[in-house]
């Protein structure tokens, strides 16, 4: 690994990329296995510090970790003196004093996981950072496109939503770049960032359009906590432009993949129908995400064989 901590899918190399998807694989099959546990980083201490609400990303590296017999420690904001006013530094620099290997951080300030780095010596792992990067999430869904397709280079993929606040299209796109797909970004003009195209994506702001030309598609949440301000007026009028619904597909006549990071809006960017349809592998990637978080840890904080 040339990465010492996993911060986001900007600034790592493609071979780091490759390896924790590869090692990803490796640790499926363990989660295959009856007893799905590795001795791999018995004795080693990660802290899940958790300042926002999550329930796949929290319960998947909680399982990983488990999976590969570290000690674990759960902070959550809400019940921590951070309710007291303490920093984040010296929240971080109190847990560390107590001999922590690993930090696994959400927090809803972009910037706060590299912040981390200068405060502790830990491994730092990015669980989400605000509007930044969620580069387990993008691992986990480069793993499932693997899965299926048996390549990523070449390989079509449309992102279609609220691109400008999402850190799963930013970490998608930064991924799925160097790794050789094509990629389209497709929502409302005002949620793509302007210069976007320096990102070597393309923009396409027919969901039809789209769906015609893509392998694959990301269908992220409209994020309804920002309705009210002004940045998605209706959720009909959404749903009427970009929702992902039986009748749009069927119009296609084609067995586009679809996939989705969760939590899903039924009814709003993705109809149920199409959710728990055969085209949607949305639980193939929440159990890779188990595999390749385990592989991320692995490959960080062990040096042991995978028996
Ligand atoms: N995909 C994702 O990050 O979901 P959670 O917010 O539930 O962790």
């Amino acid at each position: 690994m040339e990465s010492k901590h996993l911060i986001g899918l900007e600034n790592i190399s493609k071979n780091d990329i490759d390896e924790f998807i590869e090692t990803g694989f490796l640790f499926r099959e363990v989660l295959d296995r009856p007893i799905k546990r590795v001795p791999s980083l018995t004795g080693k201490n990660i802290v899940n510090l958790f300042f926002e609400n999550s329930t796949r990303t929290k319960i998947s590296f909680e399982l990983a970790e488990k999976r590969l017999s570290a000690d674990i420690i759960n902070f959550s904001s809400s019940s921590s003196s951070v309710k007291k006013g303490e920093s984040l530094k010296d929240t971080i620099q109190n847990i560390h004093a107590m001999k922590i290997d690993c930090v696994v951080m959400r927090h809803p300030i972009p910037g706060s996981s590299i912040q981390l780095t200068n405060y502790v010596d830990s491994v730092i792992v990015n669980a989400g950072d605000g509007t930044h990067e969620h580069p387990t999430q993008a691992l986990l869904d480069m793993m499932s496109l693997k899965e299926h397709f048996g390549k990523i280079k070449d390989l079509k993929i449309g992102i279609i939503g609220d691109i400008l606040h999402s850190r799963v299209a930013l970490s998608n796109i930064f991924g799925l770049v160097k790794l050789g797909a094509k990629v389209k970004v497709c929502g409302p003009p005002h949620l793509i960032q302007k210069d976007i195209k320096d990102l070597n994506v393309e923009v396409e702001y027919d969901v039809d359009n789209l769906i015609d030309w893509a392998d694959a598609i990301n269908v992220l949440r409209i994020q309804r906590e920002r309705m009210g301000v002004g940045i998605i007026p209706s959720v009909r009028e959404y749903r009427r432009f970009f929702g992902i619904t039986s009748q749009r597909l069927a119009n296609h006549k084609k067995n586009i993949v679809v996939m989705h990071p969760g939590p899903i809006n039924r009814g709003v960017e993705i109809d149920s129908s199409v959710a728990d349809s055969d085209q949607a592998i949305i639980l193939d990637q929440v159990l890779n995400g188990v595999a390749v978080r385990m592989s991320v840890l692995y490959l960080l904080l062990g040096n042991n064989d995978l028996k």
